[in-house]
């Protein structure tokens, strides 16, 4: 197994050019929040903002919007109600974070799914559905999924230990060509040729939110054309390292995400 270096990650990183404008840095939509809870969604929508991105658009219920534009004003909306989307606008699509499981929000994911052309990220709710629906035979090749050891379990089965669970994953992610970085405390990245384990993180970010803002990241690294597995990489290793950097003002008890977005500047540094 190979794992994640500051190096190799350092050598990963493009260059923003003087005279480059937002086009240059993709267009991500998240897809993410419901009614009443919405924290999930600004999470990941700031998760992508701190980290390069030149637009964003995040799909939200319509009676949940001005949380949003609030909480997150560089991003632009698109109201969950509106069926007519032209989703392939965007470069990239993370989807899933605290979405909701109903009739509305499988539609759209199957709609997404069908449509889209380019990587797509699948976190939480969006694995659910998937594995509701055993849709993973429609995903398409090069996305890439994010589940906790429990939503891993859930869409392939159960697992008795992690060397099992590295097993199966290895031949999923053969069996659909995707990518599936499979979060713990070590955090490991399977391609269909190679797994990578990351050495960045602590368990200051054992926490609700943690998971969201590492999509919002992962989309956005996406959507500015980095491949999928170079963004899985980035987004992975810069999600720990800013934990790590947030030590030296909070302690794992006393960190929230909102802390560690703040911090991904000085873990770009
Ligand atoms: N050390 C390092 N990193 C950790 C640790 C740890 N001890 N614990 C968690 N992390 C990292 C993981 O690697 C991952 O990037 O924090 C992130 C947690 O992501 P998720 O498990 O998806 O958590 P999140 O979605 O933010 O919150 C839990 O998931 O199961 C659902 O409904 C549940 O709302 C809950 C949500
Ligand atoms: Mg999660």
């Amino acid at each position: 197994m190979n794992q994640l270096k500051k190096e190799d990650i350092k050598t990963l990183l493009k260059q923003r050019e003087a005279n480059s404008s937002k086009k240059d840095y993709g267009h991500a939509l998240i897809v993410a929040g419901k009614k009443c809870s919405m924290g999930a969604a600004v999470i990941a929508a700031r998760g992508a903002i701190r980290t390069g991105v030149g637009l964003l658009t995040v799909c939200v219920p319509e009676e949940e919007r001005e949380i949003l534009q609030i909480s997150v004003p560089e991003a632009m909306l698109l109201l969950r109600e509106d069926q007519q989307y032209d989703f392939d606008h965007f470069s990239a699509i993370g989807a899933g974070s605290g979405m909701g499981i109903n009739k509305t929000t499988e539609e759209l994911l199957i709609n997404l799914l069908a449509q889209f052309k380019k990587p797509i990220v699948l976190d939480a709710d969006a694995l659910t559905l998937v594995s509701n629906r055993k849709l993973h035979a429609y995903i398409p090749q090069e996305t890439i999924i994010t589940p906790h050891i429990l939503e891993f379990d859930r869409l392939f089965g159960a697992h008795q230990n992690n060397d099992d669970r590295m097993n199966t994953a290895i031949t999923k992610a053969r069996e659909y060509q995707i990518i599936i970085v499979l979060k713990s405390h070590q955090t490991a990245i399977i391609t269909p040729d190679e797994v990578f384990q990351n050495s960045t993180g602590n368990a200051g970010l054992a926490k609700g939110g943690s998971g969201d803002a590492l999509t919002g990241v992962i989309t956005s690294f996406l959507a500015q054309g980095y491949t999928p597995l170079n963004a899985a990489k980035l987004a992975v290793y810069l999600h720990g390292l800013a934990a790590d950097i947030t030590l030296n003002e909070q302690c794992m008890e006393s960190m929230v995400i909102t802390d560690v977005i703040e911090n991904f500047g000085k873990a770009f540094e």
